[in-house]
């Protein structure tokens, strides 16, 4: 079974004061916690056994909101990272929790959507060998990971980490699906000049070997990671006016577990009992109540 892990570490530096006090992934992006789209993602993929890695001191506020994963018909562990050290240092303190099975890792802050996007990430998931990772058009390319495409076989050429001169706009985007080489490899990393466990590192390996797979995330995708204040806004922003006009909701977990048949409508009906009397829980008596019409 693929395992996923949701990094939900970090500083979030370029928050401050807002993440003074609070984690950011916690914070709300309309109506959910920004964790909720990572995890909703795994979810997509049909991934049920989950280890969320956050920070010491905020660790138990994810523990708070998600407990064991039983509202989701998931399970979810916990570890953490003490410092930031890196993306790909998520495969060294999960190594045991992902053992000898493929896994995904998705960043806590990265939210995705888009027609196809259940398809895309469940195709991710079933592939047996080697790494998948998704390239998104972006105007800013040195702010991430950037892919270079041979134009001949569209296939990954290089990917370079940051780099003050991208060779394209495709940025790597915060989800990767990797086969059970990956704990092997993150362990033989060193660190950047940054002084982090690089996931750009963990990619050139697969690259190398010939077996790196990278999706373009086309022109009907959104994908946003919610790291400054504008772009938590605009990500805000984006969730409100889809979901208002739809009237469906973005990476409403339950709503994802009925779907995958992770929860029976009781199980969802009595969740949404526990959440009260909000717009979130007419919404799941709504989504029941839709699939019985
Ligand atoms: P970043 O946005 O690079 O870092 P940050 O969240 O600490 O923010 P800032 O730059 O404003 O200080 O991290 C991307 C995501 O990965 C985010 O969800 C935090 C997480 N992360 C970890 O959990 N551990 C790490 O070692 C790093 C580098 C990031």
């Amino acid at each position: 079974m693929r395992k996923g892990i949701i990094l939900a570490g970090g500083t979030g530096s370029r928050l401050f004061p807002v993440t003074l006090g609070i984690s950011k992934q916690l914070l709300p992006v309309y109506d959910k916690p920004m964790i909720y789209y990572s995890l909703g993602v795994l979810m997509m993929s049909g991934i049920r056994e989950i280890l969320l890695i956050s920070t010491p001191q905020h660790i138990a506020s994810y523990e708070r909101l998600l407990g064991d994963g039983r509202a989701y018909g998931i399970s979810i562990e916990y570890a953490t990272q003490s410092e930031p050290r890196g993306l790909a240092e998520a495969f060294i303190i999960g190594a045991e929790f992902v053992g000898a099975n493929p896994s995904a890792l998705i960043l806590g802050d990265n939210i995705f959507y888009g027609a196809g996007l259940i398809q895309l990430c469940s195709d991710a998931a079933t592939k047996k060998d080697g790494a998948t990772i998704f390239a998104y058009h972006v105007r800013d390319p040195q702010r991430y990971g950037v892919v270079e495409f041979d134009a001949h076989t569209q296939r990954a050429k290089s990917i370079e980490e940051k780099p003050t001169k991208p060779k394209s706009e495709w940025a790597v985007t915060g989800m990767y699906f990797y086969d059970e080489q990956v704990v092997d490899i993150a362990r033989g990393l060193k660190p950047s000049r940054r002084g982090e466990l690089e996931i750009t590192d963990i990619n050139s390996a697969y690259l190398q070997r010939g077996e790196l797979n990278v999706e373009k995330l086309g022109r009907g995708f959104a994908w946003f990671d919610t790291g400054t204040h504008d772009s938590l806004h605009d990500a805000a922003s984006f969730v409100r006016t889809i979901e208002t006009r739809q009237g469906v909701k973005i990476c409403c977990l339950e709503e994802i577990a009925f779907d995958k048949g992770f929860l029976t409508a009781d199980e969802v009906l009595s969740r949404a009992g526990e959440l009260g009397d909000g717009s979130y829980s007419d919404y799941l008596r709504r989504c029941v109540s839709d699939v019985a019409r």
